[in-house]
């Protein structure tokens, strides 16, 4: 059984197969229509069931559309209108599910939610996002990287802004994908330890923008503000000087590429001349979740790696 928590289930191994295959079937069904099944179908069969307890427009069209060109089928479901949302476990909600669904996403707030689901359920979880982490983001991004030309090992990735999520995940890449992370974050918005702790060396942590960007090949932010958390006019202020302008990509290396994994709060964390600039590749990067995807679901149910 593979569910898919965190990119270390895969390990490094399983990461570059995802790529390779994300890859090769983007490559294969270029110019076709999206709802055209790919000609292997290598899902044909299975069902998706999705789950979620946050807002979402690309996790949730990207895995539909997912799961519908490798063949299968998806059932879209907001917690809230679940029993779920009315007290029924995790642990039942995930034995319940496994009898009908070959294989369950679900976005959530608490990490151990998502564990829970992978205990109980019998089919493969897959962390759609959580406050610990968004691994699904980071396999788009990495393969957004490749396709800019970049090899993985030893690049250099910027952080700017909040120590979140999608921060997490990226540390955990570093880590397995052997390419490092320097983060400014300001005081008291800085990345949990385990997750620095668990990048082995790859992640540094500090307190000036331009120190993170200086030299960087890519350059990485997100909202300030995610799902879930209260807007603190206190934590903007202490965001601004983090926020991704022109001035500061121009400290980066000059073929620096831009990304954010969306949705963006333009003139907070990035200003339009940069996520509209030359080097922003955040339209790709959407694009490729889609693609990474479907890898990650043949990953699942051990078609690769
Ligand atoms: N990047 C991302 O996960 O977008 P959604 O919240 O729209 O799914
Ligand atoms: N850090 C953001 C990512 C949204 C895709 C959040 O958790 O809201």
């Amino acid at each position: 059984m593979r569910h898919f928590l965190n990119l270390s289930d895969a390990g490094p191994d399983g990461v570059a197969a995802m790529l390779a295959d994300a890859l090769d079937r983007k490559a294969a069904r270029a110019g076709w229509r999206k709802g055209r099944p790919d000609t292997d179908a290598p899902l044909a069969g299975h069902v998706l069931a999705m789950i979620f307890e946050k807002n979402s427009t690309r996790t949730r069209v990207s895995f539909d559309m997912a799961i519908r060109q490798l063949g299968g089928t998806s059932i879209v479901m907001e917690a809230g209108q679940m029993q779920l949302g009315r007290g029924e476990s995790v642990a039942d909600t995930a034995r319940v599910l496994s009898a009908y669904v070959d294989a369950i996403m679900i976005r959530t707030d608490d990490h151990a939610k998502v564990e829970a689901m992978a205990h109980y359920a019998s089919v493969p979880v897959i962390n759609g996002l959580t406050d610990a982490s968004h691994p699904c983001q980071i396999m788009a991004d990495l393969l957004t990287i490749l396709e800019s030309g970049k090899a993985l090992p030893g690049l250099k990735v910027a952080w700017l802004g909040d120590g979140n999520n999608v921060l997490a995940s990226i540390v955990e890449a570093a880590s397995l994908m052997q390419f490092d992370v320097v983060a400014a974050c300001p005081q008291g918005f800085q990345p949990e330890e385990d997750a620095i702790v668990r990048a082995s060396g790859r992640a540094r942590i500090v307190a000036d923008p331009r120190e993170a960007v200086e030299g960087a090949d890519i350059v990485i932010t997100d909202t300030w503000i995610s799902m879930g958390q209260a807007h603190a006019d206190t934590k903007l202020t202490a965001m601004m000087p983090y926020q991704v302008d022109e001035a500061l990509m121009a400290k980066a290396k000059p073929d620096a590429k831009f990304l954010h994994c969306l949705p963006a709060h333009r003139g907070e964390e990035v200003t339009d001349a940069v996520i509209d600039g030359p080097q922003s590749l955040i339209w790709a990067e959407a694009e490729n979740r889609l693609h990474a995807q479907k890898s990650i679901l043949r990953w699942c149910f051990g078609q690769i790696g």
